[in-house]
């Protein structure tokens, strides 16, 4: 984190794991370790569609700030689009933040920048958090496309986003080759990383823009290395895959970012 005020964001991506009680004991479980209300940062959970009524029962009886978030949306409002979900179902179902272009929806299911991009507009035309998910994978990297990958994603994903709904924007560098992997980028390798990409959206609005934008890093962030890699001055926070589905592990992570903010 740098002296440049972001609050701190660490969201936990659920991805496709657990089930109806799995889900309610993890929320619990989040809740009895980092409190109803974490002081001084955003925290989000990223439950699987069928799931997220249930945690959100959870954490509105808890009178919860913590974010309930979905990990895709569709950018259509309703229709013949089977299998879709819209931004009105999901705020409908409390959501208030979604996870968009995580690289498992673009690598696995195919999604391209351009749909990428009409998902951040619908959720933001929705009023709603987007983050966008970015990051290179390991070929890319090996070719020495990181910065050109980065740029790509955040010009093309971003496009049409105004200045004014950036402040709902937070962009999630996850670099393909650390997700799942146990391999997490070096602080150093993702702070680079990290003030190019600030500097890709200075270029788009303004340095004032860039410096409030959050971008924090996911790909394999545990407890042990969050604290290194979020002291870093353009990392402000993180996304969190596997470590999110153990409630020790995730709020430990939290309290990393409490920790550098303070
Ligand atoms: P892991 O923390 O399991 O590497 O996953 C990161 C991620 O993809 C979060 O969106």
């Amino acid at each position: 984190m740098s002296d440049a005020g972001r609050r701190p964001f660490v969201g936990g991506n659920w991805k496709m794991n657990g089930d109806r009680g799995s889900a309610a004991t993890l929320i619990r479980g989040v809740l009895g370790a980092i409190g109803a209300d974490p002081e001084g940062i955003d925290v989000a959970v990223f439950p699987a569609f069928p799931y997220l009524l249930e945690v959100g029962s959870i954490l509105s009886g808890d009178q919860s700030t913590v974010m309930l978030g979905a990990q895709d949306v569709y950018h259509q409002p309703n229709g013949a689009f089977t299998g879709e979900v819209s931004v009105e179902m999901l705020r409908d179902c409390g959501v208030s933040a979604v996870l968009v272009g995580h690289s498992e929806r673009r690598h696995v299911i195919g999604e391209d920048d351009r749909t990428v991009n009409r998902k951040v507009l619908a959720t933001l035309n929705g009023g709603m958090t987007a983050v966008l998910c970015i990051g290179e994978t390991l070929e890319q990297r090996e070719a020495g496309e990181t910065d050109a990958v980065n740029e790509r994603q955040t010009r093309l994903g971003l496009a049409e986003v105004s200045a004014d709904d950036m402040d709902r924007v937070v962009i999630a560098y996850e670099p393909v080759w650390a997700i799942g992997t146990g391999r997490t980028a070096t602080p150093e390798d993702a702070q680079d990383a990290h003030a190019k990409i600030r500097s890709v959206v200075a270029g788009l609005y303004n340095a004032d823009v860039a410096e409030r934008v959050r971008i924090i890093y996911g790909g394999s962030m545990k407890p042990d290395n969050a604290q290194a890699l979020m002291a870093m001055p353009d990392i402000d926070g993180g996304l969190i895959g596997g470590a999110s589905l153990k409630a020790a592990d995730f709020a430990a992570i939290v309290r990393a970012g409490v920790g550098v903010a303070s």
